[in-house]
């Protein structure tokens, strides 16, 4: 009898032992594991993780976006940036070598891209490879070769993962700004681009009014935009004109040409196509219910192209149709304009250079304009109005109209019924102490 009590007993107490064991063999592994694993890593090459979306360097006139792996080139990081492009002419790449804890330097081309408008501060791309032997994750751009790296700011390097595409289009829409509030566009634009079959808004935004960020969080919360912070006018002294010579600064338009390298790398691996384009275009088209099938018919004729353009047509907002059906009374309160009462439009005119507006494969583009590509791969197709075209609904002054032929076309109109919908159930939940 004591042996069989004795036995019991040890085997009831190693049993609680290797459980006790296991559980704080796990806990430990855990602790160890995940929640240090990033800190260690960066804490080797010491100093901080950039948070902002637009970093400045100290003591140069530089600053940076973000670098994105480029697996196109070998090893190479591209870092997106914005630069005096006169007097910036060295920089160097700071890898931080995960393994080793060392840390690579490299002294970085500076590809300052082809338009500048007239404008002292330009788009670049800083070019490195990453050291054979260096498995950085992180990496930094500094003006010399040597220094203090404890006080520098690390930036992710991004795209290091496989080409995954989750959307088919996603659009990324150039800066906000300046109080931005025509809501009602806004609303009708995002869900326009929703029934054409997008499925990721990508908006860079410099300011916007109360209203429209309350708009802007429905639509984050919805999954289909995400917003990246563009505080450029913190940094910089924007022109809002696009040339220098309309208006001189520091930089034109709010830093477009760099939100939008930005956001075509952004998604790279993540989209197969991408639009560039402000909020007030759409790109309509024709007689197809949504781009899937528009592509579909333009790949036919030209199916190794990853490169569009579209004509842009402006429907000024001051010309209204006199057909009532859709001035639409409970969106009144609404400040912004109501894009279904415009439907004239300036004349074609094939024979006079107009600039176009693009849907690209990302993987085709390398450095991208706001009206053509800088530079890409394979051919390039001008699609003809006859199938899609962007419509763009903005306020001309009514000097510049009166100078232009206008036709009408209503193809918005094709859509017009299903977007009156959408928009109804968006201001319902958005606000529903107005009633519809
Ligand atoms: C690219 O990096 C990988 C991993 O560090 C390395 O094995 C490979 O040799 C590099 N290729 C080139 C061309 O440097
Ligand atoms: C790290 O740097 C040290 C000193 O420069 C060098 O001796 C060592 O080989 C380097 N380690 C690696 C893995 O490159
Ligand atoms: C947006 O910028 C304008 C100047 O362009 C400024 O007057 C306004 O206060 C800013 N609004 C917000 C919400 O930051
Ligand atoms: C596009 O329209 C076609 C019919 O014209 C439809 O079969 C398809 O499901 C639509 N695709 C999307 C993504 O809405
Ligand atoms: C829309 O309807 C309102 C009220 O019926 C009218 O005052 C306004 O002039 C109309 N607007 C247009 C552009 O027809």
């Amino acid at each position: 009898m004591p042996t069989i009590y004795f036995l019991r007993t040890f085997f009831v107490v190693m049993v609680f032992a290797s459980i006790l064991w296991l559980l704080s063999f796990y806990w430990l592994k855990f602790m160890e594991n995940e929640p240090r694993r990033r800190k260690v890593s960066l804490a080797l090459c010491r100093g901080q993780i950039a948070r902002g979306s637009i970093t400045p360097l100290e003591n140069t006139r530089t600053f940076i976006i973000a670098p994105y792996f480029d697996r196109r080139f070998r090893n190479l990081t591209r870092v997106i940036s914005i630069i005096h492009h006169k007097d910036v002419k060295e920089l160097y790449c700071w890898f931080c070598c995960q393994s080793s804890g060392n840390i690579s330097v490299i002294r970085a081309g500076i590809d300052v891209l082809g338009d500048r408008f007239g404008f002292p501060y330009s788009a670049a791309n800083l070019l490195c490879e990453i050291p054979q032997n260096c498995n950085a994750q992180y990496m930094s751009i500094h003006w010399a070769k040597q220094g203090n790296f404890n006080q520098m700011p690390w930036f992710e390097i991004r795209n290091q993962e496989t080409w995954n595409p989750s959307s088919e289009f996603t659009v990324c829409i150039s800066p906000l700004f300046g109080n931005y509030n025509n809501v009602l566009q806004f609303i009708q634009s995002i869900e326009m681009y929703k029934i054409l079959g997008v499925q990721e808004i990508m908006i860079y935004k410099t300011n916007c009014s109360q209203l429209l960020e309350k708009v802007l969080a429905y639509y984050i919360n919805e999954g289909t935009v995400q917003t990246i912070s563009w505080p450029i006018t913190s940094f910089l002294n924007v022109s809002p004109a696009s040339h220098f010579s309309k208006m001189k600064g520091d930089i034109g338009y709010y830093g477009q040409l760099t939100a939008l390298n930005d956001c075509l790398y952004r998604n790279m691996l993540k989209s197969k196509f991408v639009l560039l384009n402000d909020i007030d275009e759409i790109l309509l088209p024709k007689d197809f219910l949504n781009w899937t099938t528009m592509l579909r018919k333009i790949k036919a004729s030209s199916p190794h192209a990853g490169i569009f353009l579209f004509e842009n047509f402006v429907f000024p907002t001051s010309i209204f149709t006199s057909n009532s059906k859709y001035n639409i009374s409970s969106w009144r309160v609404y400040p912004g304009v109501n894009i279904l009462q415009h439907v004239y439009r300036e004349v074609y005119q094939p024979w006079k250079y107009k600039p176009k507006k693009m849907m690209v494969s990302p993987f085709n583009v390398i450095q991208i304009s706001v009206h053509r590509v800088l530079r890409g791969f394979g051919p390039q197709f001008h699609v003809s109005p006859d199938l899609a075209f962007f419509y763009h609904c903005r306020y001309v002054h009514p000097r510049d109209i009166s100078q232009k032929l206008l036709v009408r076309d209503h193809t918005i109109w094709q859509f017009g019924p299903s977007l009156v919908k959408k928009v109804n159930q968006v201001v319902q939940k958005l606000f529903p102490q107005n009633g519809i």
